[in-house]
């Protein structure tokens, strides 16, 4: 032990967290006495998070809470100390933020789409930050101390929870909490925001409408889940969508989404599901498409060989810099599947229609190219531009060889 925290036990502080004065955020409005009593009365066992009523009963049973208004406002406070992201609630439940950052007690961030911004909520001390990591792993099944210093989990919400504390954060304990929430961003919002030119929002709709086999492309934090998700918002409701991800951040606004979410094995090293497991169990539950959340692995065998048996329709994102590195990226994915790389370029070009690549420039966040995939002259895998586009505030798009036929083979869709 280093001394910093104690892991599990208590939750030092966890209730005082210090709103600056002038801060706009909420804060929860309870009495630290008083969540101490509710949390002794609810008992300290590994039984799951407790239900409103539990918090409830336990807050009258401290003979301090009058009145029923005060005790629903209340409850949803202890709820939100005991069994939430405690002193961080209030902002995950901000409209649109996305993520919420923890560096140390004083060091919070959020970002609430345009970026991230330090946040006046305070934490009393480094103590408390890591016994809320402690608190919110354990919320979320998963064990955080000295001998498993990292977690990611998944919280009862589906907000996903990554923390780690000492002796990997030698600094304090750090945490990092993403939202899931229903794509806030559909196609038409992508396109007034700037992401999306409108001179492409037909063809993007033609392109899912007709079916097309899309891989969307970018680096990290480029909007490729995003532009995922609102694509999937243009799927017709009466279409079955089985996504399979690493972890769950897809939540597209359509009314038939079966997700899937691979499985890590655990300390004993048994019970991994893998994606390629998962791409092969949702082939069998009758989708009528296939969507990968990212393809990273080897599972780009399964996705390949799955879009080239009639399961048209599939989306995937693929982690690459630029649209024209994504055939040595397939290619190295496949290579992991034990791929040779004529086979993967024949697949590859087989399979996938049409590249989505999306870019980041000064914050802002942009689909700087559409292209076409297909086999070349001399048996290697291309990828073609089609149109670019240099993002908002360059004027519009240039079509490049190619776009023409695009457009009349999807547009009217
Ligand atoms: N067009 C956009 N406008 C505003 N925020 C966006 C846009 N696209 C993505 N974001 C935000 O940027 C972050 C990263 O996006 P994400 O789609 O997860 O990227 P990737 O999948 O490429 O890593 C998320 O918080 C997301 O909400
Ligand atoms: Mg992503």
């Amino acid at each position: 032990m280093t001394g910093r925290g104690t892991s599990g036990t208590g939750t030092p502080g966890l209730s005082t967290a210090r709103v600056a004065a002038s801060a706009p955020e909420p804060r929860s409005g309870i009495a630290p006495g008083l969540l101490a009593d509710v949390r002794t009365r609810l008992g300290t066992g590994p039984a799951g998070p407790p239900d409103d009523a539990a918090v409830a009963a336990a807050l009258r049973a401290s003979g301090r809470v009058l009145g029923s208004d005060a005790l629903v406002d209340l409850t949803r406070a202890a709820r939100a100390e005991l069994t939430g992201a405690g002193p961080l609630q209030p902002l995950l439940e901000g409209p649109g933020v996305t993520d919420v950052l923890v560096n140390g007690p004083d060091d919070v961030w959020v970002d609430r789409g345009d970026g991230l911004r330090r946040s006046d909520v305070r934490l009393p001390d480094a103590d408390a930050v890591r016994a809320l990591a402690v608190r919110m792993a354990a919320v979320a099944g998963a064990r955080l101390d000295d001998a498993s210093p990292v977690v990611d989990a998944r919280l009862p919400d589906g907000t996903r929870l990554h923390a780690a504390v000492e002796p990997v954060a030698p600094a304090g304990a750090v945490i990092a909490l993403r939202v899931l929430r229903q794509a806030v961003l559909d196609l038409p919002t992508l396109v007034a925001g700037g992401a999306v030119p409108p001179d492409w929002e037909a063809l993007l709709t033609g392109l899912v409408r007709g079916r097309a086999n899309l891989l969307v492309t970018g680096g990290t934090g480029t909007g490729k889940t995003t532009l995922l998700a609102a694509l999937l918002g243009v799927v017709p409701p009466d279409e079955r969508l089985l996504t399979v991800e690493e972890a769950r951040e897809l939540a597209p606004v359509h009314p038939h989404v079966v997700a899937l979410a691979a499985r890590r094995p655990n300390v004993e090293g048994v019970g991994e599901v893998t994606l390629t497991d998962l791409v092969r169990g949702a082939l069998r539950m009758r989708p009528d498409r296939i969507v990968l959340g990212e393809c990273r692995g080897a599972e780009v065998r399964e996705l390949l060989l799955a879009l080239n048996t009639g399961h048209d329709g599939g989306m995937a994102t693929v982690h690459a810099n630029a649209a024209e590195h994504v055939p040595a990226r397939l290619e190295a994915l496949a290579a992991l599947a034990g791929m040779p790389r004529p086979a993967v370029a024949a697949q590859a070009a087989a399979a996938l229609d049409v590249v989505l690549h999306l870019r980041r420039r000064a914050g802002a966040r942009y689909l700087a190219q559409v292209a076409a995939v297909r086999l070349a002259d001399t048996g290697e895998l291309e990828v073609h531009p089609a149109a670019t586009w240099d993002g908002p505030g360059s004027g519009g798009p240039r079509a490049e060889d190619g776009w023409q036929s695009m457009v009349r083979r999807w547009s009217a869709c």
